[in-house]
């Protein structure tokens, strides 16, 4: 799939395919620094991290094992919904690993704030968070929430719009895109 297969329900292509590319070699150059002597178990959350697992993982030096964890705080709209649960479990035990959680998007910061107070409690020698994509309020921290969620490596910092592809979806469409895209106004608001 590409931008033309998406027709006038793309507004913009934020970031393309080769700079997240270039951008993921770069991150995986910090993180094989950064464990250099160590095994790394990578925890992607499903759906929306799929892309940026595969490429990640590939691009890393060190040995990692890669495990799978599906949560889910949002409908099929456009806001998160504040309700985190967990659709499917690690299969893997935490205690004593070195663990890096591998996501595509934090946005409000919620659904990680919860996922890193639920991990932490299984006992990791570490616990890091590595994310393609950050908004500006993942920053601002949820008081009485956990507060701020710790993101140690970051792709990008992009402005607060519906973005879609590379892994993330508006109701399910458009993970399959190479880049990441703003979505058009009108088909998260119709009329509008
Ligand atoms: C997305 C994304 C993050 C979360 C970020 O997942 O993959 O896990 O939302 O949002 P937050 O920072 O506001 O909590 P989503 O629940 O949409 O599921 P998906 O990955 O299956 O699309």
């Amino acid at each position: 799939m590409d931008a033309k297969d998406m027709g006038d329900d793309l507004a913009a292509v934020l970031i393309d395919a080769d700079q997240i590319q270039a951008r993921l070699r770069e991150l995986a150059a910090e993180i094989d620094r950064d464990y250099a002597g160590r095994e790394l178990l990578l925890v992607g959350v499903l759906k929306g991290a799929v892309m940026v697992m595969a490429d990640l993982a590939r691009a890393l030096h060190t040995t990692v094992e890669m495990d799978w964890m599906a949560v889910s705080s949002y409908g099929s709209g456009t806001r998160s919904s504040g309700v985190v649960r967990i659709i499917k479990d690690l299969d893997a035990d935490l205690t004593d690993r070195h663990v890096l959680v591998v996501e595509d998007i934090v946005d409000s910061g919620l659904t990680l704030s919860w996922l890193m107070r639920n991990l932490s409690s299984r006992g990791p020698a570490s616990l890091e968070v590595c994310t393609l994509l950050r908004k500006p309020d993942a920053q601002k921290g949820h008081p009485g929430k956990g507060g701020q969620a710790p993101v140690k490596y970051v792709g990008f910092d992009i402005p607060p719009e519906f973005v879609v592809g590379y892994g993330l979806d508006y109701a399910e469409k458009y993970r399959s895109l190479p880049f990441v895209g703003s979505l058009a106004r009108h088909v998260y608001r119709p009329g509008s």
